[in-house]
This record gives C-alpha cells, structure tokens and sequence, in this order.
C-alpha cells in the first residue's frame, strides 16, 4: 500500500461559490479534519459567519444545514491567512481565475494574479512538508508557475531546505444550485500529480465518501487540461441547441421533440440539451476563452477558431432573444414596461456572473424599455452592479433611455407591463396564475419563454400572446 499523510489541518484560500461549499462537506465527511477557510475579503468572511443562517454569502440548497451542523465546530471562517496557513498539512488554492481585462492575453486568458499571490502567501508561511492542492480552475502547466514560486522559498538564510511542498490539481465539478450533492456524490473526482505520497494522502480524504473507481489520478497537465475540456464540452452542447432552436423556429419543428429525440440516443445523452437563453455562470465563457488563447498560443489557430464559435453562439442566442421581443412588440419597447422574471444565471443561486439576462436586460434598456425584475434570491445591489450605468457608456452609444425597478412579488411586476420575459428557470415560474396575470397586464399583452417552462396554454387561454423559444408557435 502507497504510504500517505494523515491530514489534520487543511487552510483553504478562497471563500467563494467553490472553497466555501466544498470545505463544509469535507468539514461535514471528515470531523477530525481541522478546516480554516480564509479570505482577503472581511465582508464575505463575516457573512459565512453570521448568525442567521439566511445571510449566508451564496445561496445554495442544502448549504445552510452542513454550515449549522460544521461551522465552529471543525469548519472556521476566517481572514487569519498567516495562522492558518502555518498549521496546515494541505492548503487548497480556490481563488478567483477571472478572465484578464488588460495586458497580454486581455479577454482571452486567465489572470492569474490572485492564484500567485496566495502561492507566495503559501511559500511565506508555510512550515514542513505542505500539499498544495490548485482547487481553482487554471490554464494548462499553472501548476509549474505554482511550484516554481514555492521551490524558490524553500531556501532558508543558510542555503538549507526548510520547508517542502508537494502541488497537486484537484479541479472542481460541482454545479452552482446542486453544490452540495454534486460533492457528496460526484461522477468523479480528479488528482493530477507526480508525488505519489501527497496523491494518497488526498485520496484519503476523499476516500472517506467516494467510491475509490471514482477518483481517477493523472498527470497534472492532463488534470488541468480536463477540467477545462469538460466545461467546453458542456457549453458546446447547450451552444448547439440555441443554434438548433433558431432552425426549429424557421422550419416549423419544435425544439423540445428535437431534444428529446437525439437525447435518447445513450451515445448522446439527454443532460445539457436544453436551448434557452445562453449559458451563464462564471466559468464557461472564461474556460473556453482561455483554450482558445492556448491554442493560439500552440499555433493551433483552427482549434482555437473552434472553440471560440461556442461563445460567438452563445453572444448571438442573446441578441437574437432581445430583438425578437423588440420586433413582436411592434418594433419599439420604447417607455413599455416589461416584467423580467429572473435574474439570476440559472435556478437555485443568487449567482449572476455572466448571467444571459444582463445582456437581454441591458439591449431592452438600450431601446429605452422600463424594466420591472423579479428573481427571489438576486438582490436588489447585486442587479444595480450589474446593468449598464448610464455615465459609463458614451454618449453617442445611448440610443434611448430606459430604466429599471424591482419588483417583490410577480404580481406587482407583471402590474400593467405589455410582456413577461421568463430569463431563469426558476421552479415558481412553472405554475403561474395566468388569469390574474393577464388581468393585471396591459393589452395586448406577451409571454416570452425563453426557457420553455411555463405552462403557455393557459396564458395563451387567458388572451396571452405567446412566444415560446424553438418553436414556431
Ligand atoms: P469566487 O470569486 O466566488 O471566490 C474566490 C474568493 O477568493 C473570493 O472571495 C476572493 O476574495 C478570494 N481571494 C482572492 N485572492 C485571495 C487571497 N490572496 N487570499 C485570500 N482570499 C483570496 O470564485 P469561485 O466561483 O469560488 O471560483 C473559484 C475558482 O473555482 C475559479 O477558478 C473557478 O473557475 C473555479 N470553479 C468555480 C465553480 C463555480 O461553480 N463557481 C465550479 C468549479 C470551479
Ligand atoms: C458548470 C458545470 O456544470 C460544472 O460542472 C463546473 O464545475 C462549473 O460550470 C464551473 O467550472 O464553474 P455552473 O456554471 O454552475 O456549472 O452551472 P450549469 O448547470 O453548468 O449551467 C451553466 C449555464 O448553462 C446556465 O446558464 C444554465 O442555465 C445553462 N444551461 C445548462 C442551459 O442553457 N441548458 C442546459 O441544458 C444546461
């Protein structure tokens, strides 16, 4: 049997959507593991920490009942970088990797700035023998950048070794909204590294709820490449969809026979098929902008050209939405009051990173519509960050003014508004009362679904026009 480390002590840097939920059910799997999860950011940090469950940084089903039973318990959130990373055996990197805004490789690669930074945090205060384990998901051969930075700091004054560091990739897969079965029962989980020692020791961890079949090792190049194919692979799927959807409208097909006809080939698969919106989410369009910068960095210019068609597709899926609302509504939104019903980039989160319904929001505003949103967890700051301010863009680019509100209920969004623009999946959209609505709406009024979940005979029984995504109505 391969020898290994009993972990003791893990520091995780990064109390975000991924080091937050992951570290509570290790926190929850293993009670003897001592978890500090740490952040530069204070707020956040007191958030994870408040008493009221509901204030919570990220909202995310299940998370609330692991944070109760972990937190203070063997799970601890912290801004104490220093202490907990000196009582660590293994520190997870689960830092932000967002797309870089300027310099070399600006809209394309990933700026790694806050992975180096936490890397030299590491090699500053790290003590004996630490597995760095990159949680975050990085460009292919970060994990060289990474022991590079750590090596250099193992030199004390005298020339002599005193510390030691083993780096590991262990991408995430979990999915915003089913997080926490996503960790307790994952397809898979993934280790890329050379130093059999420090793979054991995390298989350990793991090991103590996943299926051994189920946790694959690799080289740490193939492990970091995988975490970003998988992603492609994902958002390529759903990109062909919107594309196929368009066809069903101009051909008379309908988009939910077609995905349910190819999703019932086993060698296709019926997951990630369903056309909407465009992705959201933080990491597709980042993961994929950053393979193609790879690509065009290995001279692969057709791969990258590939790859790239998937966020061009998805672009275009969210205009093709704003200017079919603009067109039904005969040609102008301009002082129209429209109901936006989610904001968030999928059910389940009050996540809005890259969410479909900034962009939809913000053409409708650009043709000078009012805006009412409603979505039940995005607050009301988060969607204020999130939509063009006015003195941002320039002045010839305005085309005309529109504005925005928040509504608390749908009913009072719906209040006198010529169309309900259905942007997010969420399950309360499914069974509206579409006789109050309608009554509540202005005339001729619309339902745009562009999620193919609300029940749009009833609306359309209840003198709604309707416009359902990939179908010809
Ligand atoms: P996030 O922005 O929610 O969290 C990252 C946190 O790291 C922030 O709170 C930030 O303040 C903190 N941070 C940055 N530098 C720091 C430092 N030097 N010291 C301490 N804290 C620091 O990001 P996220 O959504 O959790 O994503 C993290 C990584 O995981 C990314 O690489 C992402 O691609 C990957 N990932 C995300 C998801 C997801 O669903 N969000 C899933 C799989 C993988
Ligand atoms: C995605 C992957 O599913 C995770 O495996 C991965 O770990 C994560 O990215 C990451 O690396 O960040 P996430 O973005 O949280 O997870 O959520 P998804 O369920 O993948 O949805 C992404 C977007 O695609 C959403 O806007 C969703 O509405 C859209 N989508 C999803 C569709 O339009 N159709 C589908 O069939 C599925």
């Amino acid at each position: 049997m391969t020898e290994f480390k009993k972990i003791k002590n893990i520091c995780c840097i990064g109390a975000g959507y991924v080091g937050g939920p992951t570290m509570a059910v290790i926190a929850k799997k293993c009670p003897d593991i001592l978890i500090n999860v740490v952040d530069i950011n204070e707020n956040r940090i007191n958030a994870w920490n408040s008493a009221d469950l509901a204030e919570l940084p990220i909202f995310e089903p299940g998370l609330d009942e692991v944070i109760k039973k972990c937190r203070n318990r063997n799970l601890f959130f912290t801004t104490e970088v220093k202490k907990s990373i000196e009582s660590a055996d293994m520190v997870f990197l689960s830092v932000n990797t967002p797309i870089k805004s300027k310099g070399i490789g600006a809209g394309f690669a990933s700026d790694l700035k806050w992975v180096e930074a936490s890397a030299r945090q590491i090699a500053k205060f790290a003590k004996g023998h630490t597995i760095v384990v990159e949680k975050s998901t990085l460009p292919v051969r970060t994990a060289s950048t990474i022991k590079e930075i750590l090596i250099n700091s193992c030199l004390d004054k005298d020339n002599t070794f005193d510390k030691k560091f083993s780096v590991l990739s262990n991408p995430e897969f979990l999915a915003e909204g089913t997080a926490i079965d996503d960790l307790e029962n994952p397809d898979r989980v993934l280790i890329g590294g050379i130093d059999k020692f420090a793979i054991e020791s995390l298989k350990n961890i793991y090991g103590r709820w996943v299926d051994r079949e189920k946790i694959i090792t690799m080289n740490l190049w193939s492990s970091e490449l995988s975490k970003l194919i998988a992603n492609a692979f994902l958002a390529q799927r759903i990109s062909s969809m919107n594309a196929v959807a368009a066809l069903c409208e101009s051909t008379g097909a309908n988009i939910n026979e077609v995905e349910k006809a190819i999703g019932a080939d086993s060698r296709i698969g019926n997951k990630f098929l369903k056309a909407g919106p465009g992705f959201g989410g933080s990491c597709f369009k980042k993961d994929i902008l950053n393979i193609v910068y790879l690509s065009n960095f290995y001279g692969l210019k057709e791969v990258a050209d590939y790859w790239n068609q998937v966020v061009l597709i998805n672009n275009w899926t969210r205009h093709r939405i704003s200017k079919i609302i603009v067109n039904k509504l005969f040609g102008t939104v301009s002082g129209k009051k429209l109901s936006i019903l989610g904001f968030s980039f999928k059910a389940n989160t009050n996540d809005t990173r890259e969410s479909s319904a900034i962009q939809i929001c913000n053409n409708l505003l650009e043709e000078g519509a009012e805006l009412v949103i409603y979505d039940p967890k995005v607050s009301y700051r988060k969607i204020e960050e999130d939509l063009i301010q006015k003195e941002k863009i320039p002045i010839n680019q305005i085309v005309s003014e529109g504005s925005w509100s928040k509504a608390n209920t749908i009913e009072e969004a719906a209040e006198n508004s010529d169309a309900i623009i259905v942007l997010t999946e969420w399950d309360m959209f499914k069974n509206l009362d579409w006789e109050k609505l309608s009554s509540l709406m202005r005339k001729p009024s619309w339902l745009f679904d562009t999620r193919n979940i609300t029940d749009h005979k009833k609306a359309s029984e209840n003198g709604i026009n309707i416009w359902l995504l990939g179908s010809s109505n």
